[in-house]
């Protein structure tokens, strides 16, 4: 038998992709999956850009790594910024090629705890050693950073400042302020990851992390949340010095990222209608959040704890009472997919606390409901903890 390597086999699986099966049952509603609402697909938009694709032969030849001009260009014209871009194959593809390039085995990474678990994944599968710092409501604990940057040899430190997957938490400017000056002074590279930066549901948009950094800076941003996943078009922001390696990675990696995907998704961002989808996706995605949280309050008050985010796609809710792990099983044997906290914290990190983590783009508001009840049900079967 071919021996797997001691990378892949301490790595992590997905515990969403592990219940797919599951969750893809008819009967069963997923507060799951960080999936936007495919009704919502700007399907018009794209068809339209679809069939222009057919002007312009060239884009079905080989690309540059760097990826398509135009998009390239466009990105930089939206943020001004005195720097560069590469196109990538989702904002996952940056994550990886950045650890690629910059990470040898057993170098630090500090990571917000909780912390995206695809982040997490690619941190493992380059035998990083991953460090934690507590995630607080308004951004990572200041304390703890700066103990973390001053004690280890951290060489990255990855965040998700806006809506942060799983906690929905923004952080504030004074964080992002305090948080860049630390990075600074220490010499640590930032890795902000924003997906969900345009998805914000109320207050004004704050400054990335990345432009208030005089250190090393990476952006990555995607279209998954505000066109489609399934594209596969994301993108990282950086000096080019710094982008440098990963073009070279990226080459051995996939060549280029489809360019028929990034033209269709250059003429949908750029389609006079586009404002009008992302309004109406804000607006849907505010209601089905508002929604979710008012169901959560009147009817389980009393055995989850938590906040409203002011974007992105999650609720995070504590378990004072419940073991996640145990509420997870209960829930899917009800016909409900959640996912346990636990799986936000890096393999070898006992959770801090119980949690669970509900989705609230993907599902209908009577979906909601329907879904609701069947929870209510699995913590009603669930017993407490001791
Ligand atoms: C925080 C975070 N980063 C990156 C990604 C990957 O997104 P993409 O579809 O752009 O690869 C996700 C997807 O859910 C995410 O939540």
């Amino acid at each position: 038998m071919l021996a797997v390597s001691k990378r892949v086999k301490q790595t992590k699986p997905s515990y969403i992709r592990n219940i797919l099966k599951v969750t893809q049952q008819a009967d069963m509603l997923s507060l799951a999956g960080g999936l936007p609402d495919a009704e919502l697909f700007p399907l018009d938009i794209l068809t339209q850009a679809a069939d222009e694709l057919a002007q312009s032969p060239s884009i079905f030849q080989y690309g540059a790594t760097e990826g398509l001009t135009e998009l390239r260009q466009w990105l930089l014209e939206e943020n001004g910024a005195a720097e560069d871009v590469l196109i990538t194959t989702g904002s996952q593809q940056a994550l990886d090629l950045i650890a690629r390039s910059y990470l040898n085995p057993g170098d630090k990474v500090l990571c917000e705890a909780p912390s995206y678990l695809g982040a997490l994944q690619v941190f493992d599968l380059a035998e990083a050693e991953i460090h934690t710092v507590i995630a607080e409501a308004d951004g990572p604990n200041l304390a703890q950073l700066e103990q973390q940057l001053a004690n280890y040899k951290i060489k990255l430190f990855y965040a998700v400042p806006d809506f942060q997957n799983p906690s929905g938490h923004c952080w504030s400017l004074s964080k992002r302020k305090a948080v860049a000056s630390l990075l600074a002074k220490y010499n640590v590279a930032l890795i902000e990851d924003a997906p969900y930066r345009q998805l914000r549901y109320q207050g004004e948009p704050l400054p990335t992390v990345s432009k208030l950094s005089s250190y090393a800076a990476f952006h990555l941003g995607s279209f998954s949340k505000i066109a489609t996943p399934g594209m596969r078009v994301g993108y990282v922001r950086a000096k080019q010095a710094l982008l440098a390696p990963l073009i070279k990675v990226k080459q051995a990696s996939d060549l280029h990222s489809a360019q028929p995907m990034q033209l269709m998704l250059l003429a949908t961002v750029r389609h006079p209608s586009f404002t009008e989808h992302l309004d109406k996706l804000t607006n849907t995605y505010r209601t089905r959040r508002d929604y979710l949280a008012e169901l959560l309050q009147q009817q389980l008050s009393d055995k989850l704890e938590f906040n409203v985010p002011q974007g992105g796609m999650f609720i995070w809710a504590r378990l004072p009472h419940h073991n996640a792990m145990s509420l997870a099983e209960a829930a899917l044997r009800q016909k409900v997919a959640i996912v346990p906290g636990d799986e936000f914290w890096p393999s070898n990190h006992t959770p801090d606390y119980q949690a669970i983590r509900l989705n609230f783009t993907a599902l209908t508001e009577p979906q909601l409901e329907q879904a609701v009840s069947r929870l209510k049900k699995a913590l009603l079967q669930c017993s407490p903890m001791k």
